[in-house]
């Protein structure tokens, strides 16, 4: 990366305390983003009700955002969470001669919970099994068939790290008519990303991880010739294509992507989102993949070493990678004993990367991990 890693580190005061691994649960707050949410606070007070300033910043937000995953602000809706966006497309589909919807049992729980939600207006939901930790392209290939409506996939597995093979599986939906949509957040900001290039139908992330902001704000891209065919019935004023028409009696959705958002924007979190997107860019998105790389690298030959079982399979790690336990929260406490942050998911220790992170780090880890032989699973 092009500014040192001491300097990108500095930015992030937890690291004067603590060792943060925890990237895939929250991201660490860094200075920009911290001054952000005071220049939203000082607006506030300054100025009492701003509200023109204020639906510029989520203007910008959602530009800033729009021009990091390669599409038109008008392709982009600013949303509550990752779960708001994807129920305001469920809510706009209709299930007739395709109602299925395929995804891997590796989705994170709200992707299952909001398409089984759908089965009272006729989704039928199949679950694709994981095998020694993997959902193969191949897997959806059989699945998908001319009754798939759409195939829900994470890009990152939040329980053992897997990589999804995403160029494949769009490709086996799109032969078949079925719809993509791409849950980004266990990887977005982690690495460059490009929705058009990937053929996405529909991207939705949080912020909240690799992305460095706070809860409260998430994004939705609907592919441009899908918008106007999406009638939205989870919706709100926001959505609408006037909203400051103040017309009670007329439900007129927004002929932007805009048409999936419901009520008033998240204000506090919208100025986070420029701070932290010109911290990323900064670094350079390819050059923190490859930094990331190095790390997961190096932790993955040290518990190899240790002869310590790994839950991640070696052929898709992404920025998280999963060590089996025989005790995980015990190693987790462990870990916190030592001002280490870690987590952990069933008997998986989630040991996260980012840019700020160092090879010093996966060092100490590695350390406790020598010095607690009982509490791992080897191989
Ligand atoms: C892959 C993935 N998708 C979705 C979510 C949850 O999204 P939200 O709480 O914004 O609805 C998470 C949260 O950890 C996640 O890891």
């Amino acid at each position: 990366m092009s500014p040192k890693i001491e300097d990108i580190r500095a930015q992030f005061p937890i690291f004067k305390n603590k060792i943060f691994l925890n990237s895939c649960s929250q991201g660490a707050l860094s200075e920009a983003v911290e001054a952000s949410l005071h220049a939203h606070i000082r607006s506030w007070h300054e100025c009492g009700s701003p509200w023109d300033r204020w639906v510029e910043e989520y203007e910008n937000a959602r530009a800033a955002f729009a021009r990091f995953i390669g599409a038109e602000p008008d392709e982009v809706a600013v949303v509550a969470s990752a779960s708001a966006g994807i129920n305001s497309v469920a809510s706009a589909l209709h299930f007739g001669k395709r109602r299925k919807v395929v995804m891997g049992e590796f989705e994170f729980p709200t992707m299952g919970q909001i398409w089984l939600a759908q089965q009272s207006r006729g989704a039928e939901v199949e679950f694709l099994d994981a095998k020694e930790g993997r959902i193969c392209a191949d897997c959806y290939a059989r699945a998908i068939d001319d009754q798939t409506l759409i195939v829900p996939v994470t890009q990152v597995c939040f329980m053992n790290g897997f990589r999804s093979n995403i160029e494949s599986i769009v490709q086996h939906a799109h032969e078949r008519g079925a719809l993509v949509m791409l849950d980004g957040y266990q990887d977005c900001g982690t690495r460059p990303i490009d929705v058009k290039v990937l053929g996405l139908d529909f991207y939705v992330t949080g912020v909240l991880k690799y992305l460095l902001c706070p809860s409260g704000i998430a994004f939705l891209y609907v592919r441009r010739d899908l918008i106007a065919s999406l009638t939205p019935t989870i919706t709100g004023w926001f959505a609408q294509q006037n909203p400051f028409a103040f017309d009670v009696k007329h439900f007129d959705p927004a002929s932007t992507a805009r048409r999936f958002e419901a009520g008033s924007p998240p204000l506090p979190n919208v100025y986070c989102v420029p701070a932290a997107l010109k911290l990323l860019e900064g670094a350079g998105y390819a050059a923190v993949a490859a930094h990331i790389q190095t790390l997961t690298r190096a932790l993955i030959d040290g518990a190899r070493n240790l002869e310590i079982k790994i839950k991640t399979p070696l052929d898709g790690v992404g920025p998280l990678v999963v060590l089996q336990m025989k005790n995980a929260e015990a190693m987790v406490q462990k870990m916190a004993a030592n001002n280490i942050v870690v987590s952990n998911r069933m008997d998986g220790l989630r040991v996260s990367f980012h840019l700020y992170n160092t090879l010093d780090d996966v060092g100490a880890v590695l350390d406790l991990l020598k010095q607690n032989p009982d509490l791992v699973v080897h191989e």
